[in-house]
C-alpha cells in the first residue's frame, strides 16, 4: 500500500467542464427527444411485465399499486436531486461522480463499485425475464423448448411430464446479451434509431393493455387488498410486505439516475439533463400505477405466484387473447432499449472510474473507429453472460435495487454538501425547499433499503467488502488524485 494516507480517503474531484480529450473520445450525439425516449424506453420493462407479479403474490397483494406509488414518490426526490446535480457536474459517471465531487474518493469508489450491481446485474435479471417471454412466446405457438435450459440451477421448474426439477442454465438470456453487447461495441447511432421505434411500440402496448384490461377488472380481485401477514416474516403480506415490494419495484424505476451518465454523449447537457429526469419519472409513474392496477385487478394475486411472465396470464383474462403473440413480441423488442441502456450505464461507469485512475485504463479505451468503449463492454458481457445465466431474475433484480439505492443515499446527502461547498456554483436547476427534497430522498432510500431481504443485503456486503480489497490494492496508489 506505499504510501497510503488517511486524507487520501476523503481527497475530492473538482467539478469541471469535461476535458477536450473526453470529448474526442465519445461522440455528441444524443438530443432532447432521443434522451427522453431512450430514458422511458429504457426505464419502463422487467419491473413492470415481471416483477409486479412476484411482488404481489409474495408480498404484497394487491397493495403492490402503493408499492409502485411509493415507489414512484421516492424516485421523484431522488429525481429532483439527479436534476440538480446534472445541471452543475456534466461529465459522464453520474452517481460516481458527484460523489467524488461532495464526499471525496472512497465513497465515490463504494458507490461506482456498487453501481455494477444496479447496471450488470439488473441487465442480467432483465435478460432472464427476456427469456421468460420467449418462452412463454414460443409455447403460444406449440413450441416447447426444454425449460431446464431456460432457466438458473436455483430455480423450480415443472417440466410438461408433470417432474418437478431445477433449472441448468439460461441459454436464451445469455444469446440476448451477447446480440446486444456486439451491436453497442459497434456504435450508438445505430442503436438510438433502433430505441426509438421499438421504444414507441412498447409504451402503445402498454397503453393499449391499460385501456384494454380496465373493463374486465373484478373487484374481487382487490380482496383483501392488503393480505395479513400469517407468517410472521418481514415482507410477507401486511405493511412489511407493502414496503418490501417497494424496495423491488425500485427496479421498475431504474434508468433514470443513468440518463445522467451519458452526459458526455448529450447535447446541451446542463439544460436537457434535468428537464429530461423528471419528465422520464414522472410518465413512468403514471402508466405503473395504471398497469399494476390492470394486473392486480384482473388476476387474482395468488394465481401469479411462480408467474415471471404475469402479461401473459393477465391477458388469459380479458376476451383478447389473440394480442397475446403481439404484446409478447413487443416485451422482447421493449426489452431491448432497457439492456442498451444498463449495458451503456455500466460501460460509461467503469470509463469514468478508469479515466480516473481506480481501476486499469482498460476500461476506458475506446474503439478508434467506433469510439465505443469496446473492451469493457466486453469485459461485462462476459459478467452478464454468468449472472443470467446462473441466477433468478428475483434475486439479480433485488439486488438492481439495493445498488441503485445505495448509490441514492449518497447522491442525496451529497447535494446537500454541494450546496454549501459549491454555494454559489451556477446551477441549471435548483430543487425548491432548501435542503428538504435531498433529506426526503434519503430518508425514502435507507428505508426501502431496509426493507429489502436479508439475502439482498448479504450479497451486497459481500461485494462491497471485495471492492474495499480492489480499492485499497489498487485504486487508492494508481488514482489520478494521487498523482496530482
Ligand atoms: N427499470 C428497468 C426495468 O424495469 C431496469 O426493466
Amino acid at each position: 500500500m506505499g504510501n497510503f494516507t488517511f486524507s487520501s480517503l476523503l481527497r475530492k474531484k473538482k467539478i469541471e467542464a469535461p476535458s477536450s480529450s473526453d470529448q474526442d473520445d465519445l461522440a455528441r450525439v444524443i438530443g432532447m427527444p432521443s434522451l427522453i425516449f431512450f430514458g422511458v424506453g429504457g426505464i419502463v420493462g422487467t419491473g413492470l411485465f415481471s416483477i409486479t407479479g412476484i411482488a404481489a403474490s409474495e408480498h404484497a397483494g394487491p397493495a403492490v399499486i402503493l408499492s409502485f406509488f411509493i415507489g414512484a414518490i421516492a424516485c421523484a426526490f431522488i429525481g429532483l436531486c439527479y436534476s440538480e446535480l446534472a445541471g452543475m457536474v456534466t461529465v459522464s459517471g453520474s452517481s460516481y461522480s458527484y460523489t467524488y465531487i461532495s464526499y471525496g474518493e472512497i465513497i465515490a469508489w463504494m458507490v461506482g463499485w456498487n453501481l455494477v450491481l444496479e447496471y450488470a446485474v439488473g441487465a442480467g435479471a432483465v435478460a432472464v425475464s427476456w427469456s421468460k417471454y420467449l418462452l412463454s412466446l414460443l409455447e403460444g405457438f406449440n413450441i416447447h423448448l426444454d425449460q431446464r435450459f431456460i432457466a438458473s440451477p436455483l430455480e423450480t421448474i415443472k417440466l410438461a411430464d408433470g417432474t418437478v426439477t431445477h433449472g441448468i442454465i439460461n441459454l436464451p438470456s445469455m444469446f440476448i446479451v451477447i446480440v446486444l453487447s456486439f451491436l453497442l461495441m459497434k456504435g450508438i447511432r445505430e442503436s438510438l434509431t433502433l430505441n426509438n421505434v421499438v421504444v414507441f411500440v412498447k409504451i402503445f402496448v402498454v397503453l393499449a393493455l391499460i385501456a384494454f384490461g380496465i373493463p374486465y377488472i373484478h373487484a374481487s380481485n382487490f380482496v383483501p387488498f392488503t393480505p395479513e401477514n400469517t407468517s410472521g416474516d418481514f415482507g410477507h403480506f401486511g405493511y412489511s410486505g407493502i414496503m418490501q415490494a417497494a424496495g423491488m419495484v425500485i427496479f421498475a424505476y431504474i434508468g433514470f439516475d443513468s440518463v445522467s451518465s451519458t452526459a458526455q454523449e448529450v447535447k446541451d447537457p446542463s439544460k436537457n439533463i434535468p428537464k429530461a429526469i423528471l419528465v422520464i419519472i414522472a410518465t413512468c409513474a403514471i402508466i405503473y400505477v395504471l398497469f399494476a392496477f390492470v394486473i392486480v385487478g384482473l388476476v387474482y394475486y395468488k394465481d401469479l405466484v411462480g408467474d415471471a411472465a404475469p402479461v401473459a396470464t393477465a391477458i388469459n383474462h380479458t376476451p383478447f387473447i389473440w394480442l397475446q403473440p403481439i404484446v409478447k413480441f413487443s416485451i422482447l423488442f421493449g426489452y431491448i432499449p432497457i439492456l442498451f441502456l444498463l449495458l451503456i450505464g455500466q460501460t460509461r461507469i467503469f470509463y469514468s472510474l478508469a479515466k480516473d485512475g481506480l481501476i486499469p485504463s482498460f476500461f476506458s479505451k475506446t474503439h478508434p473507429k467506433y469510439k465505443t468503449p469496446c473492451y469493457s463492454h466486453l469485459f461485462f458481457m462476459v459478467m452478464i453472460c454468468f449472472l443470467s445465466a446462473f441466477f433468478p431474475m428475483d434475486v439479480l433484480g433485488n439486488m438492481c435495487s439495493i445498488g441503485a439505492l445505495f448509490a441514492f443515499v449518497f447522491v442525496c446527502s451529497g447535494m446537500i454538501i454541494l450546496r454549501r461547498t459549491y454555494k454559489d456554483y451556477p446551477r441549471t436547476f435548483k430543487a425548491p425547499g432548501g435542503d428538504i427534497i435531498p433529506a426526503i430522498g434519503v430518508i425514502t432510500s435507507l428505508v426501502l433499503m431496509y426493507s429489502l431481504n436479508w439475502l439482498t443485503w448479504q450479497i451486497m456486503s459481500i461485494w462491497l467488502f471485495i471492492g474495499l480489497i480492489v480499492y485499497f490494492t489498487y485504486g487508492n496508489r494508481h488514482s489520478k488524485l494521487n498523482k496530482q
